[in-house]
């Protein structure tokens, strides 16, 4: 064994998804930021083509980020399908958490590798960056929808024709307890196959 088991197999186990409404308001660290970051970087990846870009949204600049997703969400939603809650959420999550990173993938100019592989790399990283926030007690909240993947959003982030995003990542510390979390039983999910 070349490290704790114990200890990482904890961190994995442990690690959970918070919600922003559920954040505190204190502020995650730069220094925190760019050590998930960094280990978001180490994930596996076909080709070596490291398909990830991270933008980081802190200070006024989440309120640019809110306004977007607010109107992009009225935008793109017919009056019948509206619902005040979604676009709510839409505009508040990003004030209610200290850091949004959107989750940023950059195609290869040789589109070498399948895009569904290079999303595979990018989800790869996000849980390097999810069990790096359980280490500093961080809850994590990776939001996906229509809004947030949509081609409007890969041009708010700056980024080409064939670029996509694959979500915002809210980081925060819970103000409450840390939640628990629940999986089915191994065996639901495992067959060996033997002979
Ligand atoms: C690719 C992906 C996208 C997700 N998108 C959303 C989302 O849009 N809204 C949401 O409430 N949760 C989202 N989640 C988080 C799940 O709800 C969460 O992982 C699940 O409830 C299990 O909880 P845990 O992460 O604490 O174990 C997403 C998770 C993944 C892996």
């Amino acid at each position: 064994m070349r490290y704790s088991l114990s200890e990482i197999s904890a961190i994995i186990r442990d690690r959970r998804t918070v919600q922003p409404k559920d954040f505190s308001p204190r502020q995650v660290a730069r220094e925190v930021i760019d050590q998930v970051l960094g280990n978001a970087i180490w994930a596996p990846t076909h080709g070596m083509t490291q398909p990830w870009r991270f933008t980081v949204y802190t200070g006024a600049a989440r309120e640019r980020l809110s306004r977007f997703l607010g109107e992009e969400y009225k935008r793109t939603t017919v009056p019948e399908r509206f619902l005040q809650r979604k676009y709510d959420n839409h505009v508040q999550r990003p004030l209610q958490s200290t850091v949004v990173v959107a989750l940023g993938m950059a195609r290869d100019p040789q589109g070498k590798i399948p895009l569904h592989e290079e999303q595979y790399a990018v989800a790869c990283a996000v849980q390097n960056m999810h069990l790096t926030c359980a280490a500093y007690g961080l809850g994590a909240f990776w939001s996906t929808g229509a809004v947030i993947t949509g081609e409007a959003m890969v041009r708010f982030l700056g980024m080409g024709a064939e670029d996509r995003c694959l979500g915002l990542f809210y980081m925060g510390y819970p103000a409450g307890e840390w939640p628990k979390g629940y999986r089915r039983p191994l065996p639901d999910v495992v067959q060996y196959v033997e002979e």
